[in-house]
């Protein structure tokens, strides 16, 4: 239940990254031994991971001091079942790890989503050029591969997950694999570095040009999870809409780059600091035309937050989204707040609006979800979010975080 609140003011925490800590907790499928994740968010998803890794025969545990450990002994069984792969996509992440260590992976084929259809045909054509072979069978994606060789493979389109299952899969590989049109988002360079702090050899992560010199073994180490941007963009939104002056403490500007001169030609004044930035904002945002790309562009799980924004902003904004065609589903629920879009193909007009109008709606996704919570801040009345579940999937303490910073927002039973 979201009430309009503002100014918001104070200091707000940067959780670990969602879409990193879950690539991560693959990873350490890929060396026997205690491994060590910091900062990893407490949400929803961690724990579907968690419940994968464990269905595959490791042990994971939140410490008292909240690092997660991940504890994997010699014996992996090779199956991520389709109730897990359903609720969480990210779950694919273990095909590379389990062909690399096991030669062996049954995952189940996910299904299309609230993006729409969301194929891995680039996960597997590009593990197919390291030697994997596949079947599909009643469902299950069947992989096979005695010893992954290193290949070059050129990416049709830098798909973050592809590019992910490549860096873990070519790290045991037999020779060097060269992934050109390499995704280059931070998370991407995460996993790289954890994976070269296992004793792999990983070269240019955040470049389109990723080389990977295979090795014969890596050992289980410690990691920090770098912070999560999406929910940093996400609290630069929530500026945007309510008001109010915030740090958010942790954020990292150098991942947010483009993403700051957006809001900052919203009318939002945006700093770095040492360790995070601060964020200010009074009177209506301006609008503005944002298109989504891959890293470094505006990303696309941005999106439905700066919708959120425009809907608020003086004069019409354009929105276009190039990454998943079919993920305009968010639309809706903020036009029965009175949010003005149009929908045409990929593209989405917004007519802002001094304020919206509270609602009762639903959230489709996880940033859906945020978007609706952005929109309430600054919506007459009460918005009550139902499957507000869908936000507890990518967000750490999401309500507390809010009222810390003043805004009236409560979760209900
Ligand atoms: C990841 C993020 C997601 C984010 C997305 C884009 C996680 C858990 N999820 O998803 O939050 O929105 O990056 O930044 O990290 N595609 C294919 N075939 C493939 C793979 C992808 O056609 O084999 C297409 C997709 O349908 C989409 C585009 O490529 O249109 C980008 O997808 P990708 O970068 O792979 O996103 P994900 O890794 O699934």
């Amino acid at each position: 239940m979201v009430r309009p609140s503002s100014p918001l003011s104070g200091e707000v925490t940067i959780s670990g990254a969602k879409n990193s800590a879950l690539k991560l907790m693959a990873a350490c499928v890929l060396a026997e031994g205690r491994s060590v994740l910091r900062n990893v968010p407490d949400i929803a998803d961690v724990g579907i991971m968690s419940r994968l890794l464990e269905a595959m025969g490791l042990t994971v545990r939140r410490r008292e001091d909240l690092a997660l450990e991940v504890i994997r002994g010699a014996d992996v069984v090779a199956e991520a079942p389709y109730e897990l792969v359903e609720q969480m996509r990210a779950s694919t992440a273990v095909l590379g790890p389990l062909l690399a260590t096991v030669g062996r992976a049954r995952v189940a084929l996910p299904g299309g989503d609230d993006f729409g259809s969301r194929p891995i045909d680039m996960h597997l054509a590009s593990l197919e050029a390291l030697g994997a072979e596949f079947e599909l069978s009643h469902g299950m994606i069947e992989g096979r591969a005695d010893r992954l060789v290193g290949a070059e493979v050129v990416l049709e389109y830098p798909s973050v997950g592809a590019t992910e299952n490549l860096l873990m899969a070519g790290v045991l590989a037999n020779g060097t694999t060269t992934v050109r049109n390499a995704a280059r988002e931070p998370e991407i360079s995460d996993l790289a570095a954890f994976l070269n702090r296992m004793g792999g050899r990983v070269l240019g992560a955040g470049s389109p040009t990723i080389v990977i010199e295979g090795v014969e073994e890596l050992r289980a180490v410690e990691h920090t999870v770098v912070p999560d941007r999406v929910e940093a963009a996400t609290f630069l939104a929530i500026v945007a809409a309510a008001g109010g002056e915030v740090t958010l403490r942790g954020a990292r500007a150098d991942h947010l780059d483009l993403l700051v001169e957006k809001m900052g030609r919203m009318g939002l004044r945006i700093s770095p600091e040492a360790d995070g930035i601060w964020v200010m904002s009074s009177g209506r945002p301006r609008a503005i035309d944002v298109a989504t790309l891959p890293y470094p562009g505006i990303a696309t799980d941005y999106l439905p937050m700066i919708v959120a924004v425009m809907s608020l902003a003086q004069g019409t904004s354009y929105a276009t989204e190039n990454v998943f065609a079919g993920r305009f589903r968010y639309v809706g629920e903020l036009a029965r707040m009175g949010a003005q879009i149009r929908v045409e193909g990929h593209h989405l007009v917004v007519d802002g609006l001094p304020r919206l109008s509270g609602a009762p709606v639903q959230a489709v996704d996880i940033r859906a979800g945020a978007a609706l919570v952005v929109a309430g801040l600054a919506a007459d009345g009460e918005t009550t979010i139902h499957h507000a579940g869908h936000i507890d999937r990518g967000y750490e303490h999401f309500v507390a975080k809010l009222t810390a910073l003043g805004a009236d927002v409560e979760r209900m039973d």
